[in-house]
Parts: structure tokens; sequence; C-alpha cells
């Protein structure tokens, strides 16, 4: 059977950018890119898969685990396909103290999905974070570099009519 998935490969403007990510660091010391490298190739392609982490080992001459084990450390990496607006909700004490948990619930019903799922439409995907550094305005979450805090539920149903027009 011929494979039909296209070649994994960063843009030639992000490997431009991955080259000189990794040339800011002495021979023998280039995996300290690979955060910055797998933040490009989430951007490119929405997620990190297993093919997209190889290609970046490759990129770094390290060995595939080495970029398996720090992408599913950190919860900003998607390990598997997501939504168009990921929500990352805060689940750390604080948070939680300040009502969280029913916020949460409420957003949960609100988009008909668990966290971990997306929506059939494919817009949201729902993911359990650490705490965002914002314990002074829980609860929170954030959708890419956007923070939404000091949440309620009306809070939520205004954020997820308003995204769900995009
Ligand atoms: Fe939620 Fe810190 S506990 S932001």
């Amino acid at each position: 059977m011929t494979d039909i998935t296209p070649p994994i490969t960063f843009t030639p403007e992000r490997l431009a950018k991955a080259q000189e990510i990794i040339a800011r660091y002495p021979a023998g010391k280039q995996k300290s890119a690979l955060l910055p490298l797998l933040h490009l190739a989430q951007e490119q392609y929405g997620w990190v898969s297993s093919d997209i982490m190889d290609y970046v080992a490759g990129l770094l001459s390290i060995l595939p685990i080495e970029v398996y084990e720090v992408a599913s450390f950190y919860t900003m990496f998607h390990l598997d396909p997501v939504g168009k607006h990921v929500i990352e909700y805060c689940r750390t004490g604080p948070c939680c103290l300040m009502g969280g948990e029913d916020v949460y619930g409420h957003l949960k019903q609100k988009l008909g999905i668990d966290t971990g799922e997306t929506t059939p439409d494919g817009k949201f995907t729902l993911k359990e974070v650490e705490c965002l550094a914002a314990c002074g305005w829980g609860p929170v979450f954030q959708i890419r570099e956007k923070y939404y805090m000091n949440l309620t539920n009306s809070k939520v149903d205004e954020i997820i009519e308003e995204l769900s027009k995009d």
C-alpha cells in the first residue's frame, strides 16, 4: 500500500527560524532548543504527533524518546488533534476554592464534552491544567495566549457564545 501521508517538514520560514534558534546554543547543547521547536511545530500543525516529534528529534540530532518525554510533560503541547479553541482550565486549589469546580462543571455541560474531549463541530477542546499563575483572579482558563479570569457561569456563557461565532 502506498503511503499518502505528506512528509513532516517545517515550512521554509519555520525551518529558517528553527535553525536560527538551534544556532543560539553551543555545539552539543542543541537539545536546549527543544521547547521552542515544539512550539514552532504545534503552530504549524496544531498538535504534535509522534511523526512530528520524530522530525523535531531529527533536527536536533537527539533521540525521539527525549522529545516524547518533554512534550508529554508540558500540558501546552497537544499530543492529539484538538479543536479550534483549546480551553485550558486551571484545576489547582486556589481556583477551586473560588468556585472553579462549579464553573468548570457548567462549562462542560454547556459544551457537552468532558475533559480531553472535542466538540463534534471541532470548535472546542477542553484540557485540565495546573496553576496558570493567575491565582488571585480565579477561576481561570486560558485559550491560546488569552486569559479569562474571575469566571462565573454567565461569563462562561458569554465567552462560548462569542467564540462559537468564529
Ligand atoms: Fe488557578 Fe493559580 S490556582 S491560576
